[in-house]
């Protein structure tokens, strides 16, 4: 018997998201170094790929719910960074762009019409763009878009605790293109978007991390959502893929192309809903 076969499998967890059809989508401004408004976009390839995402979360037995696109808002379609919700309480985002500003009211009033208890953000955060929850620890992004006052905001109304990391490369400007939660204490992610001390601090607290490289990660194959086993990541990103086979996760490529234009792929047109625990 192999190690392979000794290995228990992977369980994954039945999760909640929350995803915006692309029906708007378009690139007319740039915010990042992906964004070409030179460059023409399908709309119509975008939400038939966006559609694939959408069939593949359900397939794997998660429950997706849709928030309406705002006309005029072309990157609506980026769910992740509408909220950041743990155990039923939703932080809302506030965006450094002008271009994206009207998307934090809209994703926090579709909370607020479900009942769950929101917080209007006071310092500039997208969401979970940023947030990224790993285990009850929250691991949060600065240098481009959330500040670091948004940390201890979010640390204090969602009651985790933050660690705070630096972002240096502008290609990797939110933290859910340059790093993948896994599982409560696995992480992957791509040591060349760090900056040196917030670097240390990952070293430090996930000795085991796949550690990506700079190819896989211009293919976004960081922008990936993981249920515990199954792990959704752009098809391109073979390196990864390989590297989450050997640690006993099962990759599943998809074809998101046309949303890679406004420089987002899986993770960022999937937002998860942590809803808070029954009562037992
Ligand atoms: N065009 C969007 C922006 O620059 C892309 C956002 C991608 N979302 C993400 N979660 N990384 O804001």
């Amino acid at each position: 018997m192999t190690a392979m076969e000794l290995r228990p499998q992977r369980a994954a967890r039945p999760r909640h998201y929350l995803m915006c059809r692309p029906t708007h989508f378009e690139v007319t401004y740039s915010i990042n170094p992906w964004m070409d408004p030179a460059k023409p976009v399908d709309t119509e390839l975008a939400v038939t790929q966006w559609e694939q995402l959408l069939a593949l979360h359900r397939r794997l037995g998660h429950h997706v719910e849709l928030i309406d696109p705002l006309p005029g808002h072309p990157d609506m379609v980026y769910a992740a960074n509408g909220a950041t919700v743990v155990d039923g309480r939703v932080l809302g985002a506030r965006f450094r762009d002008t271009e994206r500003a009207a998307e934090g009211p809209a994703y926090l009033e579709w909370f607020r019409d479900r009942g769950y208890r929101v917080h209007d953000p006071v310092h500039v955060n997208e969401g979970e763009g940023d947030f990224l929850l790993a285990g009850d620890r929250l691991l949060a992004g600065t240098g481009f878009r959330s500040t670091p006052e948004s940390h201890a905001e979010a640390q204090e109304f969602l009651g985790r605790p933050v660690a705070g990391l630096e972002l240096v490369d502008p290609r990797f400007y939110h933290l859910d293109t340059a790093l993948t939660v896994l599982d409560e204490d696995e992480i992957m992610y791509f040591p060349g978007a760090f900056a040196p001390h917030s670097l240390a601090v990952l070293r430090r607290l996930y000795p085991d991390a796949i550690l990506v490289d700079e190819a896989d990660a211009e293919h976004f194959g960081l922008n990936a959502v993981s249920d515990g086993r199954h792990v959704i990541l752009p098809e391109s990103a073979a390196g990864v893929a390989r590297r989450l086979r050997e640690r006993g996760f099962e990759p599943v490529g998809l074809d998101l192309s046309e949303l890679l234009k406004g420089g987002g792929s899986v993770k960022c047109c999937t937002l998860e809903i942590r809803d808070r625990p029954a009562l037992g």
